[in-house]
């Protein structure tokens, strides 16, 4: 469905198209001004692996948006005298100048500049700082990159105060996904679809959208404990990953495997089936590592340690009758997922049984989160 008669004040039911997002033209002169943004981090349940140009994904996924792992960004802006295309812009990372980052941005300017022409028009100071610690082998793109394209769509805002809500978001998660394609799931709500898919209305390759069906008590508040096995850079990053997936020989079978997946679990967050919902989880995460253990070349992202706590978490789950679970992103990091009611105890399992297993005792507690606020 496509809004005919002015795609930027629409509310609802619309389904924007690349073209959508040119930025219209600017109604006011800014001379000057500063916008901040917080965005979380999000951990995928049903995972995307494998995209085509421009960044688009080869299949849907869904995820949970965390909450204390977030990053917070302010972005002051200037008007520059001179135009003359290029971009012009300093960044602060953690309280220091971080020459090293510029390249990753130069590059997502380049990728939204047909989207947001103001990022040539303007000098920026880039502050940002994350909630968890630097090198955790927490990826900080989703946050990062989902921070700074909210500050963008709040300039760009007051350009063009009429730009709807849902314009806003939308191509907030829009300019997110060409910095780092699980960042457009970092922007609104607290589980986030990303890629069309046929049951979830509004769903889009180009941008997430909120996850707005029912979802079961059981899964509402639901935990995220962050078991830090390894906190050095991985030894295959995330975008060769997706790569090897073109020419990849299960490739056909894993994108509609995750389409069915999706519809699933949206069963199983409706009806609270958390059985079910546990086995679809744990196997996302083992199928996202056996894709990458079958590319070509292959590789292993998980450590010793990873597999130790995967047999802790299962021999825990039948002797104690409880629902946690694990998942895993492209890394040896263990995601160990579980209901609010099961906190206490499951805390306490943890630090006696798996922080043994993380690097320096260190794992991170968080929770279902809703999404980016506006820091004022
Ligand atoms: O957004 P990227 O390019 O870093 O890829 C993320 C891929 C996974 O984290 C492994 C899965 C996902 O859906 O987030």
């Amino acid at each position: 469905m496509k809004l005919i008669r002015n795609k930027y004040l629409c509310v609802k039911y619309i389904d924007l198209m690349t073209e959508d997002f040119k930025e219209p033209i600017p109604s006011l002169q800014v001379a000057q001004g500063s916008v901040a943004w917080q965005t979380p981090s999000n951990i995928a349940l049903v995972k995307y692996w494998g995209k085509r140009d421009p960044q688009l994904p080869e299949n849907p996924s869904i995820s949970f948006t965390l909450k204390n792992c977030h990053t917070n960004t302010k972005v002051d802006f200037v008007k520059r005298t001179i135009t003359d295309g290029e971009f012009s812009f300093d960044i602060i990372f953690e309280g220091e100048k971080k020459e090293a980052f510029k390249p990753k941005i130069q590059k997502f300017f380049e990728r939204i500049q047909e989207y947001v022409p103001f990022v040539s028009e303007y000098h920026f100071t880039i502050t940002s700082d994350n909630s968890f610690p630097h090198s955790s082998g927490i990826a900080s793109s989703a946050s990062g990159m989902s921070a700074l394209s909210m500050c963008l769509m709040s300039i760009e805002k007051q350009l063009n105060p009429e730009i709807s809500e849902t314009y806003f978001y939308r191509k907030a998660s829009f300019l997110a996904r060409l910095g780092s394609g699980s960042a457009c799931r970092s922007v609104k709500g607290n589980l986030v679809v990303w890629g069309a898919h046929p049951e979830i209305a509004e769903s889009s390759d180009l941008y997430g959208v909120p996850f707005s069906e029912e979802i079961a008590p059981i899964f509402e508040n639901y935990q995220d404990t962050i078991l830090l096995v390894d906190k050095g850079e991985k030894q295959v990053s995330s975008t060769v990953g997706h790569q090897l997936m073109h020419g990849h020989p299960y490739a056909a079978s894993r994108f509609s495997q995750a389409v069915e997946n999706i519809s699933k679990i949206k069963t199983f967050l409706k009806s609270g089936a958390i059985k079910e919902f546990i086995a679809l989880v744990e196997s996302e995460a083992l199928t996202l590592h056996a894709m990458m253990m079958t590319s070509q070349p292959y590789f292993i992202l998980m450590k010793p340690n990873t597999l130790e706590i995967i047999n802790k978490i299962w021999a825990y789950r039948a002797e104690n009758d409880s629902n946690i679970c694990f998942t895993l992103d492209a890394g040896a990091n263990v995601h160990l997922l579980y209901p609010e009611n099961e906190k206490e105890k499951v805390h306490s399992f943890i630090e006696t049984e798996l922080s043994i297993h993380c690097q320096n005792n260190h794992f991170i507690h968080d929770e279902l989160g809703y999404g980016a606020k506006e820091m004022k």
